[in-house]
């Protein structure tokens, strides 16, 4: 038996002016975006905004419904956008932005489960890193390199072929 670790390196900015011009133009983006979230069963709205190699941004947000399973995150409405209607154009990064109507939240938010599974299938199809930035409605924002680092020991397609 050996042990192996798996580490990575997060970059956390102390709010979103220490930004670079593109990473805080892509951040305004989610914010803007999080304020059309439909969120009136957990009053938690999210904001996604993805960045195409060709510059062009596509926004989501999440969208709840009464029947709570069949609602959406922010980052797979968006990054699902992405994927239908530009499919053959690479994402270079996606930001996320969250806020509660009840409280202020001042803590980064780190997307599900189910969103990194489904952001490292982008990954994985471009065959490129897709970095992200994650903000609450204020403070800190973290920014990492790539999804797979933020899902290790990920499923992908590459255990589908022999
Ligand atoms: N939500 C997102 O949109 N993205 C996340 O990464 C975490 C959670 C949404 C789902 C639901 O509408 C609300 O936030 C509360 O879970």
């Amino acid at each position: 038996m050996k042990k192996r670790t798996v580490s990575f390196k997060i970059l956390v900015y102390n709010s979103i002016e220490e930004l670079s011009s593109i990473d805080n133009n892509l951040m305004l983006a989610a914010i803007e975006a999080r304020e059309n979230a439909y969120a009136p069963y957990s009053d938690f709205k999210v904001g996604a905004a993805v960045l195409l190699e060709n510059g062009k941004i596509v926004l989501g947000n999440n969208q709840e419904n009464a029947a709570y399973p069949s609602g959406l995150c922010a980052e797979r409405v968006a990054i699902f956008y992405a994927g239908a209607n530009f499919p053959n154009v690479k994402i270079q990064s996606i930001a996320i932005s969250a806020s509660s109507i009840n409280y202020i939240l001042e803590t980064p938010v780190a997307p599900c489960g189910s969103c990194r599974q489904s952001m490292l299938e982008y990954e994985t199809k471009q065959n490129q890193p897709i970095s992200l930035l994650m903000m609450g409605k204020k403070g800190e924002v973290l920014k990492c390199n790539s999804i797979s680092e933020i899902l290790p020991l990920a499923f992908d397609s590459s255990y589908l072929t022999s």
